[in-house]
């Protein structure tokens, strides 16, 4: 893929990223997710960036040891300093055609400067039908996801 606001990572699903189970560990999975996220954050940015928060993750279905894995991730909506990216996980034997969706989620990175303050970055246009939506959706997903922190902090005191 060669548009400027996606990253996409494949590789195959290896013994050591196994858990007790069998199946390829949830944490091995948002791993994955942080780092085609980084990298997706540092392409459009063109800076060093941070992980502001993660939404919505969700484990569809399992993946298995030996699965070509493959990690799609792209800007979907741009704030003052952060961007928000949707990411997609795919997996599947690659003897076959049984490619599946097997997670998702929206991942928030911040770009800074050498010495860690927020900078500006530039801005995400959506041009189709669809990334007109996903922009809309992550948006609904930013402003769950402050509401969360303004909870913790309000009702709880916790910050
Ligand atoms: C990331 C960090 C710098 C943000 O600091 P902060 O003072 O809470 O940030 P702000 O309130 O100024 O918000 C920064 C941006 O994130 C957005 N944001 C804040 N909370 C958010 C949330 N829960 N979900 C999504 N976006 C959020 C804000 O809207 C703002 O974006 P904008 O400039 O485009 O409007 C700080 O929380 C931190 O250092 N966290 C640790 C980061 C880390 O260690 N990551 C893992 C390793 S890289």
């Amino acid at each position: 893929m060669s548009r400027d606001n996606v990253v996409e990572f494949r590789f195959l699903a290896e013994p050591t990223d196994v858990n007790f189970g069998g199946k390829v560990h949830g944490g091995m999975v948002m791993k994955w997710i942080d780092q085609a996220s980084y990298a997706c954050a540092a392409k459009w940015s063109k800076r060093y960036s941070v992980t502001v928060s993660a939404n919505g993750i969700r484990f569809i279905r399992p993946i298995l040891v030996g699965q070509l894995v493959t990690v799609t991730a792209q800007i979907v909506h741009t704030g003052k300093t952060s961007m928000h990216i949707y990411v997609v996980v795919r997996a599947g034997d690659p003897k076959a055609d049984s490619i599946v969706i097997t997670n998702r989620c929206f991942i928030t990175f911040m770009a800074v400067d050498e010495t860690g303050f927020s900078v500006k970055v530039p801005k995400y246009v959506p041009v189709n039908k669809e990334d007109k939506l996903l922009e809309e959706v992550a948006m609904h997903a930013k402003d769950f996801a402050k509401k969360l922190d303004v909870d913790f902090e309000e009702k709880l005191g916790w910050k």
